[in-house]
């Protein structure tokens, strides 16, 4: 094979991890390995995007301003604050880019979402991950962690892969106790599943030096569109402005984005199901001696006692064509995370591991 022609840390770099996606040959795929959204977009997202094509000739205003109206009124925030991206990943690669380096550290914690790592070995910033306490972020353990050179430190709350939350006040303890020098990000990418905590982290944002992320991907069914926000100060906003693509979210996109919000009703019974769900699946297979994690998302991580045990599961599920997400990438090989789905696909998935916790499957 010839050498990369890429620059050093490029070439020295895997590939963004993807789920591995197959099952026995001739069955139809039922992933739970993606905490995509048990229901399709809301039908106005749908009626949206559909009249949205008709403009298809024109490219977006890169200012997104229907949109980030919309999620003005909905949050009560002030427009100015929100940047909108191709999904959230897009607003995590640019903030990397625009505040980490050599030199410029990133802190997460030690199941942090995979694409805070990748981000920051794009830029070459060094990356540092406190211990999380039984599965969940610890605000003490990421404070000893921060350095006179750490630039970023991202929290996403609730985790990916984890699903466990800290409650808002630990949050705005975190950013009290931090050093001025350190940007705090809070992901919510699954905030919506967890909404009615009584801190608001907002006025964290009016303060500066701390963004918060949010995602259509979720709760709004909106993977395939790609569209994410942010509430950013407007110091740390302008900055990363500069480097998201011009028009990365297509009008298609935004204009079912615009509307999903204006659709609370609709995201509102998507989570109220996806949580009803998520409890019945963890009842059930928790008496069978599974541990799920306390999960405030749309998804939820079962423990097995061993790492063989999680994969024979694994192995089990698929030959039924269930795909649930292998946790070996981040240091978690004895467990599982599956994506919430519809109750048909749930009660399959838990009826098959309780047969292999019976041991009825081989
Ligand atoms: C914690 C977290 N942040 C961000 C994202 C990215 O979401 P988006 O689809 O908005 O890029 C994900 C997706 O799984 C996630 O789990």
């Amino acid at each position: 094979m010839s050498e990369s022609l890429a620059n050093d840390h490029i070439a020295a770099m895997a590939p963004y991890a993807v789920a591995n996606l197959s099952v026995r040959e001739g069955l139809p795929l039922i992933s739970l390995a993606q905490n995509e959204s048990l229901r399709p977009p809301s039908p106005r997202a749908i009626a949206a995007g559909q009249q949205a094509l008709k403009t298809g000739a024109l490219y977006p205003d890169p200012d997104y301003p229907e949109l980030r109206a919309a999620i003005a009124a909905q949050h009560g925030v002030d427009e100015e604050l929100i940047l909108c991206g191709a999904g959230s990943m897009e607003l995590i690669t640019c903030i990397t880019q625009a505040f980490a380096g050599p030199g410029r550290r990133v802190l997460s914690s030690q199941y942090g979402y995979a694409l805070f790592s990748n981000s920051a070995e794009k830029v070459m910033a060094p990356y540092d991950a406190a211990e999380e306490e039984n599965l969940t972020v610890s605000v003490d353990r990421l404070l000893e962690a921060v350095t006179p050179e750490t630039a970023l430190l991202f929290v996403a709350n609730p985790g990916n892969p984890t699903g466990t939350r800290l409650p808002n006040a630990e949050l705005v303890r975190l950013r009290a106790e931090l050093p001025e020098h350190v940007i705090l990000i809070v992901d919510e990418a699954y905030g919506e599943f967890a909404d009615g905590d009584d801190a608001r982290l907002i006025p964290l944002v009016e303060q500066g030096r701390t963004i918060i992320l949010r995602t259509f991907s979720k709760a709004y069914g909106l993977a395939a569109a790609r569209a994410g926000w942010g509430l950013f100060p407007p110091e740390l906003g302008s900055e990363v402005r500069k480097l998201i693509i011009p028009s990365s979210i297509s009008s298609v996109s935004a204009a079912m984005a615009q509307a999903a919000m204006e659709d609370q009703k609709y995201m509102r019974e998507t989570c109220d199901l996806t949580v009803q769900l998520l409890n019945e699946f963890c009842r059930r297979v928790s008496s069978n001696g599974l541990r799920c994690t306390d999960s405030r998302t749309n998804f939820v991580l079962n423990e097995f006692s061993s790492v063989e045990d999680a994969q024979s599961a694994d192995q089990a599920l698929r030959e039924v064509g269930i795909v649930m997400r292998g946790m070996g990438g981040y240091g978690l090989p004895h467990c599982l995370r599956a994506t919430v789905a519809d109750a048909p696909i749930m009660q399959l998935a838990a009826a098959t591991l309780e047969a292999w916790a019976k041991g009825d499957l081989t």
